[in-house]
């Protein structure tokens, strides 16, 4: 993998992907990594429902896809810096958009557009539209992604979902990104383990959570999940996801947690995007 690896969260519709993208994004910011979310699935945006204090300043991704070239000051110019969250920024399509609000963009764009996230960000997480193929940037994002987490549900509709999809994936510009498949949202008396031998090389879960569940109903997902032993499932499942992407990383820092929040600790590189991206640069 390499250093500023380009993380793609997949799967069939409703699975719990944009749910997993938040947590994992905030549990590696925890780790001091500075981490772009580019939400690239423009049927449904995002962002607005997940910091919704903050929609009006969010600029939309499909805005940036149609400039006419594209710089490392525009990416920074329309992600938006997270109040409250030092190194997180999330890039989407506004509130409002649909899929006639801006020109069409290239392929050559789209690979631009996440080059640059890597050479931005230490780790770029892609939550992904179901479609293959319909959605460029989520094809491009799963062409050159490091690590593509592949969302299932433990349901018929979801087989079905990879019985149309797999295949389209077979092709050969898919296969360089390691894969490993998740069984999401799992609920109490769902037979996980059929499903598992079914999937294949499922390693871990990600199980039902209530709390989850509201605080995506009520677009507080930036909020910390209250204790509880499916949350405490959830949290081992984002942090095997963690271990997966940053597994030095997470080792260092669990030997000093303490360094990890000190303001000290962000580079100094870093923290002059950060200013950019808030907009109080001098
Ligand atoms: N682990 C979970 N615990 C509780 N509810 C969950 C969990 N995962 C997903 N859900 C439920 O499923 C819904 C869809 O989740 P989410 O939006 O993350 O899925 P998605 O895969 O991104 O969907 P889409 O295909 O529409 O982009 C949530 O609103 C929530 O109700
Ligand atoms: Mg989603």
């Amino acid at each position: 993998m390499s250093n500023k690896p380009l993380i793609v969260l997949w799967g069939s519709p409703n699975s719990g992907k944009t749910i997993a993208t938040v947590k994992l994004a905030q549990a590696l910011a925890a780790h001091r990594k500075n981490v772009l979310v580019i939400f690239s699935d423009a049927l449904c945006p995002s962002v607005a429902a997940i910091v919704p204090g903050q929609a009006n300043e969010q600029k939309s991704l499909g805005e940036l896809l149609s400039l006419p070239s594209l710089a490392q000051e525009d990416l920074l110019h329309y992600s938006l810096a997270l109040k409250g969250s030092p190194h997180l920024a999330f890039l989407g399509y506004k509130k409002g958009d649909h899929v006639f609000s801006y020109a069409d963009y290239s392929r050559e764009r789209a690979v631009d557009l996440l080059t640059l996230a890597r050479h931005t960000a230490d780790v770029v997480l892609v939550d992904c539209a179901s479609y293959v193929s319909s959605y460029l940037l989520s094809t491009v994002a799963l062409e050159l992604a490091d690590v593509i987490f592949r969302f299932h549900n433990c349901d018929l509709k979801s087989l079905m979902f990879y019985a149309s999809y797999l295949p389209l994936l077979s092709d050969a510009r898919f296969q360089h990104a390691e894969t490993i498949p998740i069984l999401s949202n799992v609920k109490p008396g769902q037979d996980n383990r059929a499903y598992s031998q079914v999937v294949g090389g499922i390693q871990f879960l990600l199980p039902h959570v209530a709390a989850l569940e509201q605080q995506s109903l009520e677009a507080r997902l930036m909020d910390p999940l209250p204790p509880g032993k499916d949350a405490t499932l959830y949290q081992e499942g984002i942090s095997h996801m963690m271990r997966l992407i940053i597994p030095e990383d997470v080792q260092k820092s669990h030997k000093s947690t303490a360094a990890a929040t000190s303001k000290a600790s962000v580079a100094p590189w870093f923290r002059k995007q950060l200013e950019l991206w808030r907009g109080d640069r001098k």
